[in-house]
């Protein structure tokens, strides 16, 4: 599980209940793996979090392309790896490969964590300087 931490705060409000969030579902999906390998529930779930992770990164993007953010191309490059690894786990939860869906699990987790106080920071200053709090 993973706890939401000020540490993790990119210091624009919006992006940060945003990224609780994600937090939240991405817990949801742990939670629910722990519980059951029931396929179908765990891809309901599975695409609640797709269907807000996606909005999210359509909402980061459009604040880097009015800000004229330099490393747009980059990040959505790493947005785009993010969703086709969500649908590689649902794959593996659909084909009951226990094996392989822990393992992508486990890279979701540690992707959202480190993509939040690496990636997603390089943002701030710019943002910052285009008006966004
Ligand atoms: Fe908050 Fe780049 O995702």
């Amino acid at each position: 599980m993973i706890t939401w931490d000020d540490k993790y705060s990119v210091g624009i409000s919006s992006i940060d209940e945003e990224h609780k969030k994600f937090i939240d579902i991405i817990n949801k999906v742990i939670d629910a793996k722990q519980h059951t390998d029931n396929s179908i529930e765990i891809t309901e779930i599975l695409n609640e979090m797709n269907k807000y992770v996606l909005t999210h990164f359509a909402n980061e993007e459009t604040y880097m392309i009015k800000c004229n953010y330099p490393e747009y191309d980059d990040h959505r490059k790493k947005h785009q790896d993010f969703s086709i690894k969500i649908m590689a786990f649902l794959d593996s939860v659909t084909k009951g490969d226990c094996r392989l869906a822990c393992e992508l699990l486990e890279h979701l987790k540690n992707w959202l964590v480190n993509h939040i106080q690496g990636t997603d920071r390089k943002y701030i200053n710019c943002f910052k300087e285009h008006g966004l709090r």
